[in-house]
C-alpha cells in the first residue's frame, strides 16, 4: 500500500506537470510574439479569440497554482522541519507576488503579450522552485512512513 509520503509526492508531481501544461498552452496561443508588441494591434477577428482564451487560460493557471502551494504548505505542517518549512512557504509568497503582477496586466490593459512575458518569467522562477525547494519537500515526504487509515 502506498505511504502518506507517496501519495503526496504523486499528488505534487500530477500538480507540476498540471501547471507546466498549461504554460505551454498560454504560450502557443499565441502567434504574433516577436512580429507586435500588443494585442491590441492583432488582426480583431483572431483577437476575440485568442484573448479570452489567454485570459481563461492563465486565470486557470494561477487558480492552480496557488492551489498547489496551499497543498505543499499543508503537506509541510506535519512532514518538514520549520526551517525548510519556512523558507518554502516564503518562497511560495514570491511566486503569489508575481501570479498577481501577471493579473494585474490584465484587469490593466488587457495586453496579452506582455502577460505572456509575465508567464515567461513565472516559467522560469517555477522550474528553480522544483529545483530549490519541491525537490528537496519530496524527499522529507518519501520518509514519511504511515499508511493512510480509512
Ligand atoms: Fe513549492
Ligand atoms: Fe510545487
Amino acid at each position: 500500500m502506498a505511504t502518506v509520503g507517496e501519495i503526496a509526492v504523486e499528488r505534487i508531481r500530477r500538480d507540476h506537470e498540471h501547471m507546466l501544461g498549461l504554460i505551454e498552452r498560454i504560450r502557443a496561443e499565441c502567434t504574433q510574439r516577436g512580429i507586435i508588441s500588443n494585442c491590441a494591434d492583432c488582426n480583431p477577428t483572431r483577437h476575440v479569440i485568442c484573448h479570452g482564451n489567454i485570459e481563461l487560460l492563465i486565470r486557470s493557471f494561477v487558480e492552480s497554482t496557488l492551489k498547489h502551494n496551499l497543498i505543499e504548505s499543508m503537506f509541510m505542517e506535519e512532514h518538514v522541519p520549520a526551517e525548510h518549512r519556512i523558507a518554502h512557504n516564503q518562497a511560495h509568497i514570491e511566486i503569489a507576488k508575481q501570479l498577481k503582477a501577471i493579473r494585474v496586466i490584465f484587469s490593466e490593459d488587457g495586453n496579452c503579450i506582455l502577460a505572456i512575458e509575465g508567464i515567461d518569467r513565472i516559467h522560469q522562477t517555477l522550474l528553480d522552485h522544483l529545483k530549490d525547494y519541491d525537490r528537496q519537500l519530496e524527499s522529507y515526504l518519501m520518509e514519511v512512513t504511515l499508511v493512510p487509515q480509512f
